[in-house]
């Protein structure tokens, strides 16, 4: 069978879609050899010889779910023009919407929530063989399911994720998740320790590790289980590892153990994405947030204490139900002072069965449109001027290969620093090239900056990689 795999949403999808991915290359399939480029159309030429279409949907917005009607409209000719061809629709739409995607999108013959993810590439051969079968996979699991990692299905990264827990105990009142993705389960300790050692021995020298609450690690696992602060601790010692990270914190469970391991792990990266939503107590108390404005401060000014070169990052909503100007100013009041790296800042749109999709004071989409272009050009004026301020200096870049764009000058390359932040780098006195033994992904180079862009740095190579 030649796949075609599309995948919207957060780096559990990307995750769950590259495990797939993996998993089909690793039972005899092919990867369908065109791969999309931002803002390139879906044709039915771009498909062709393409088996099956498959997609890893969102649901957590109403625009990401609207996307997945969108292409499915879109995909429909190719579908008519190839009938033994067909679709199979997993994620978080998936398993809100379930075999409702089939009886609108006929070509659609599976439906697979994240739980399921294991059982698709069986399901998909089935699908091949029986051409009038349609299946659904949507039950969650009581637990964490293992599945084989296929590592040698796929050429070895430098960058590797790895997840340590699925689904959501949280209930944020706005959102979807702990309904499409679960209860929380943790991945046991010992699994999550041999994949980061296999990855590393693989050749990755970043890891990120991956939950929807990571800060919560273990707690559903009973007692005597180790804490996430563990775990972090663990993984961040394991021998070849450069940069260690892990995504989404709750800052309700993030506690001083956490905080204490940024202070003395070199291999914690010092770059937290601390989501906060807003800088309301009223808004975060309807948003069932179950923290104040001051705790997330006084967490900031904890981790700054223990690592003071720490940077932040950060998600908002605007125009939560209720939300007044003065609460409003209050979030811009709480990014002056944080004065985050960077930040994903979304419009509220109503989640189906959520609390918050019943609250009945809804904010006119204008003014939300108006609050959130405020809040982002407040954002880019800060995170520039944080950029600004690494002119001059030095940082450690993990290369990732050649720069999009390269110049008359030689071969540009780009990859990230400690802080996830791109850099662009020049090799004028051919530091980089003379390591002929290696490819360029993987090296790490110091690198002198010496310009501040949009989003990005650029410098020249600046000593040995290594
Ligand atoms: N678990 C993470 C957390 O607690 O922040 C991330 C959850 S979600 C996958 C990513 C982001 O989507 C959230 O942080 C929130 O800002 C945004 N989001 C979730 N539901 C939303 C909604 N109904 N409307 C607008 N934005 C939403
Ligand atoms: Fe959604 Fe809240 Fe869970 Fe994050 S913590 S996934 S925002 S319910
Ligand atoms: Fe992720 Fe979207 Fe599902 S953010 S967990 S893919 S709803």
């Amino acid at each position: 069978m030649q796949f075609h795999t599309m995948t919207f949403g957060c780096q559990m999808n990307v995750h769950d879609a590259a495990w797939l991915d993996r998993a089909l290359v690793a039972r005899g399939h092919a990867r369908h050899p065109v791969l999309l480029g931002p803002g390139e159309e879906l044709s039915p030429q771009v498909l062709a010889g393409a088996d099956c279409v498959i997609l890893h949907t969102c649901s957590v917005r109403e625009k990401p779910e609207q996307k997945v009607y969108s292409l499915l409209g879109r995909l429909a000719a190719y579908f008519r023009a190839n009938p033994r061809a067909f679709c199979a629709v997993g994620g978080c739409v998936a398993q809100q919407v379930g075999p409702e995607l089939w009886r609108r999108f006929p070509f659609v013959r599976l439906v697979f929530g994240g739980d399921s993810l294991p059982e698709a590439p069986e399901a998909l051969e089935r699908l091949l063989a029986h051409p009038r079968l349609r299946i659904s996979l949507l039950d969650f699991s009581e637990s964490w399911r293992p599945r084989e990692d296929h590592l040698e299905a796929a050429p070895p990264s430098p960058q590797a994720f790895v997840t340590i827990m699925v689904g959501c105990d949280n209930w944020c009142s706005y959102c979807i998740v702990p309904s499409v993705r679960g209860p929380q389960r943790s991945r046991p300790f010992a699994d999550i320790l041999d994949e980061c050692r296999r990855l590393v021995d693989a050749g990755a020298r970043e890891i990120t590790l991956l939950g929807q609450n990571v800060n919560a690690y273990g707690l559903d696992l009973g007692p005597g289980a180790s804490s996430f602060a563990e775990l972090l601790r663990a993984v961040a010692r394991l021998p070849g590892l450069v940069r260690l990270r892990f995504t989404t914190s709750h800052p309700k469970d993030l506690d001083e153990a956490v905080i204490a391991a940024f202070g003395e792990e070199s291999t914690l990266a010092p770059m937290l994405h601390l989501p906060v939503q807003s800088g309301s107590d009223r808004v975060l108390e309807a948003m069932g947030r179950r923290y104040t404005v001051a705790h997330y401060h006084k967490l900031i000014d904890a981790l700054r204490a223990a690592r003071p070169d720490m940077a932040f990052s950060t998600d908002f909503i605007v125009g939560f139900p209720g939300e007044t100007e003065a609460d409003f100013q209050e979030t811009l009041d709480l990014i002056r002072q944080v004065r985050y790296a960077s930040a994903f800042s979304f419009c509220y749109t109503d989640r189906p069965g959520t609390k918050a999709s019943a609250m009945l004071e809804k904010i006119d989409p204008a003014q939300s449109l108006d609050r959130l272009a405020r809040l982002q050009a407040l954002q880019q004026e800060i995170s520039e001027s944080r950029l600004e301020t690494f002119v001059g200096h030095t940082v450690e870049v993990l290369l990732e290969g050649p720069a999009r764009r390269q110049d008359t000058a030689g071969l540009v390359l780009t990859g990230r620093d400690a802080w996830n932040r791109v850099v662009n780098v020049h090799d004028p006195e051919g530091l980089i090239r003379a390591r002929q033994d290696r490819s360029f992904s993987g090296m790490m180079v110091p690198v002198r900056i010496d310009a501040a862009l949009k989003h990005s740095l650029a410098g020249k190579a600046a000593g040995a990689t290594w």
